[in-house]
Protein backbone atom coordinates (compact mmCIF):
# COMPACT_ATOMS: atom_id res chain seq x y z
CA UNK A 1 0.00 0.00 0.00
CA UNK A 2 1.44 3.35 -1.03
CA UNK A 3 2.17 6.27 1.81
CA UNK A 4 1.13 8.79 -0.89
CA UNK A 5 -1.68 11.07 0.16
CA UNK A 6 -4.15 12.42 -1.96
CA UNK A 7 -6.82 15.79 -0.97
CA UNK A 8 -10.12 14.73 -2.32
CA UNK A 9 -13.22 16.59 -2.62
CA UNK A 10 -17.05 15.58 -2.86
CA UNK A 11 -18.32 18.26 -4.68
CA UNK A 12 -21.91 20.66 -4.38
CA UNK A 13 -23.63 18.62 -6.72
CA UNK A 14 -22.95 15.78 -4.65
CA UNK A 15 -23.46 16.63 -1.22
CA UNK A 16 -26.62 18.04 -2.02
CA UNK A 17 -27.45 14.69 -3.47
CA UNK A 18 -26.53 13.15 -0.07
CA UNK A 19 -24.11 11.13 -2.47
CA UNK A 20 -21.29 11.66 0.37
CA UNK A 21 -21.41 8.07 2.07
CA UNK A 22 -21.77 6.27 -1.29
CA UNK A 23 -18.98 7.82 -2.56
CA UNK A 24 -16.88 7.34 0.48
CA UNK A 25 -17.71 3.44 0.01
CA UNK A 26 -16.97 3.39 -3.36
CA UNK A 27 -13.05 4.28 -2.24
CA UNK A 28 -13.15 2.54 0.87
CA UNK A 29 -14.87 -0.77 -0.96
CA UNK A 30 -12.05 -0.11 -3.83
CA UNK A 31 -8.75 -0.64 -0.48
CA UNK A 32 -8.62 3.32 -0.07
CA UNK A 33 -8.03 4.39 3.22
CA UNK A 34 -9.93 8.13 4.13
CA UNK A 35 -7.31 9.61 6.49
CA UNK A 36 -9.87 12.72 7.68
CA UNK A 37 -12.51 14.13 6.18
CA UNK A 38 -14.36 17.42 7.05
CA UNK A 39 -17.65 18.78 5.77
CA UNK A 40 -16.86 22.64 4.98
CA UNK A 41 -18.76 25.59 2.86
CA UNK A 42 -16.18 27.92 1.21
CA UNK A 43 -16.33 31.39 -0.13
CA UNK A 44 -15.45 31.84 -3.54
CA UNK A 45 -11.85 33.99 -3.03
CA UNK A 46 -10.99 30.47 -0.88
CA UNK A 47 -12.33 28.67 -4.21
CA UNK A 48 -10.17 30.70 -6.43
CA UNK A 49 -7.42 30.80 -4.40
CA UNK A 50 -7.59 26.48 -4.71
CA UNK A 51 -8.02 26.28 -8.33
CA UNK A 52 -5.42 28.88 -9.11
CA UNK A 53 -3.78 26.41 -11.03
CA UNK A 54 -6.87 27.05 -13.78
CA UNK A 55 -7.10 30.55 -13.97
CA UNK A 56 -6.05 31.35 -17.22
CA UNK A 57 -8.92 29.21 -18.27
CA UNK A 58 -12.59 30.50 -19.52
CA UNK A 59 -14.03 28.12 -17.18
CA UNK A 60 -12.06 29.28 -14.15
CA UNK A 61 -15.01 32.09 -13.00
CA UNK A 62 -17.49 29.44 -12.98
CA UNK A 63 -15.31 26.73 -11.84
CA UNK A 64 -14.94 29.09 -8.83
CA UNK A 65 -18.69 30.06 -8.41
CA UNK A 66 -19.92 26.61 -8.26
CA UNK A 67 -17.08 24.98 -5.46
CA UNK A 68 -18.51 28.08 -3.73
CA UNK A 69 -22.11 27.49 -4.06
CA UNK A 70 -22.80 24.72 -1.31
CA UNK A 71 -21.19 22.33 1.44
CA UNK A 72 -18.44 20.10 0.21
CA UNK A 73 -16.54 17.36 2.07
CA UNK A 74 -12.90 17.53 1.98
CA UNK A 75 -11.03 14.13 2.43
CA UNK A 76 -7.63 12.73 2.64
CA UNK A 77 -6.99 9.65 1.06
CA UNK A 78 -3.95 7.41 0.85
CA UNK A 79 -3.22 6.97 -3.23
CA UNK A 80 -3.39 9.45 -5.85
CA UNK A 81 -3.60 7.25 -8.82
CA UNK A 82 -6.57 4.77 -7.36
CA UNK A 83 -8.57 7.78 -6.37
CA UNK A 84 -8.42 9.48 -9.98
CA UNK A 85 -9.07 5.95 -11.68
CA UNK A 86 -12.22 5.60 -9.23
CA UNK A 87 -13.32 8.98 -10.31
CA UNK A 88 -13.19 8.37 -13.84
CA UNK A 89 -12.57 11.31 -16.73
CA UNK A 90 -13.38 14.66 -15.68
CA UNK A 91 -16.09 14.67 -17.92
CA UNK A 92 -18.92 12.21 -16.80
CA UNK A 93 -19.55 11.49 -20.76
CA UNK A 94 -16.11 10.51 -20.98
CA UNK A 95 -15.83 8.60 -17.62
CA UNK A 96 -15.87 4.02 -17.72
CA UNK A 97 -18.24 2.26 -16.86
CA UNK A 98 -18.55 2.40 -12.51
CA UNK A 99 -16.45 5.06 -12.10
CA UNK A 100 -17.92 8.18 -9.66
CA UNK A 101 -17.97 10.66 -12.76
CA UNK A 102 -19.98 7.84 -15.25
CA UNK A 103 -22.25 6.96 -11.89
CA UNK A 104 -23.11 10.12 -10.40
CA UNK A 105 -21.50 13.25 -12.38
CA UNK A 106 -24.29 15.43 -14.16
CA UNK A 107 -21.93 17.68 -16.29
CA UNK A 108 -18.21 18.38 -16.58
CA UNK A 109 -18.75 20.96 -14.37
CA UNK A 110 -20.64 19.16 -11.67
CA UNK A 111 -18.66 16.35 -11.87
CA UNK A 112 -19.07 15.10 -7.94
CA UNK A 113 -15.82 14.86 -7.70
CA UNK A 114 -12.25 16.34 -7.30
CA UNK A 115 -9.28 14.79 -6.89
CA UNK A 116 -5.53 15.48 -7.23
CA UNK A 117 -3.83 15.37 -9.91
CA UNK A 118 0.08 15.03 -8.92
CA UNK A 119 1.99 14.06 -5.58
CA UNK A 120 3.24 17.50 -5.41
CA UNK A 121 -0.76 19.29 -6.15
CA UNK A 122 -1.95 16.72 -3.96
CA UNK A 123 0.54 18.70 -1.19
CA UNK A 124 -0.17 21.79 -1.65
CA UNK A 125 -4.68 20.71 -1.73
CA UNK A 126 -4.05 18.86 1.58
CA UNK A 127 -1.65 21.82 3.10
CA UNK A 128 -4.68 23.95 1.93
CA UNK A 129 -7.66 22.65 3.56
CA UNK A 130 -5.57 20.83 6.85
CA UNK A 131 -2.98 23.33 7.26
CA UNK A 132 -4.57 23.75 10.97
P1 LIG B 1 -11.65 19.12 -11.27
O1 LIG B 1 -11.00 17.81 -11.26
O2 LIG B 1 -12.22 19.61 -9.99
O3 LIG B 1 -10.60 20.21 -11.82
C1 LIG B 1 -11.01 21.40 -12.42
C2 LIG B 1 -12.47 21.40 -12.80
O4 LIG B 1 -12.83 22.30 -13.82
C3 LIG B 1 -12.83 20.04 -13.38
O5 LIG B 1 -12.83 19.08 -12.36
C4 LIG B 1 -14.18 20.34 -14.01
O6 LIG B 1 -15.26 20.17 -13.10
C5 LIG B 1 -14.09 21.83 -14.35
N1 LIG B 1 -14.15 22.11 -15.77
C6 LIG B 1 -15.09 22.85 -16.39
N2 LIG B 1 -14.86 22.93 -17.72
C7 LIG B 1 -13.75 22.20 -17.96
C8 LIG B 1 -13.02 21.88 -19.15
N3 LIG B 1 -13.39 22.32 -20.35
N4 LIG B 1 -11.94 21.09 -19.02
C9 LIG B 1 -11.54 20.62 -17.79
N5 LIG B 1 -12.19 20.91 -16.63
C10 LIG B 1 -13.29 21.68 -16.71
Amino acid sequence: MSNEQTLSIVKPDAVERNLVEDIKNIFIKNSLNIIDSKKIHITKDEASEFYKVHQSKPFYNDLCAYLSSGPIVVMIENAILANRKLMGATNPKEAEENTIRKLYGISIDKNSVHGSDSLENAKKEIEFFFKN
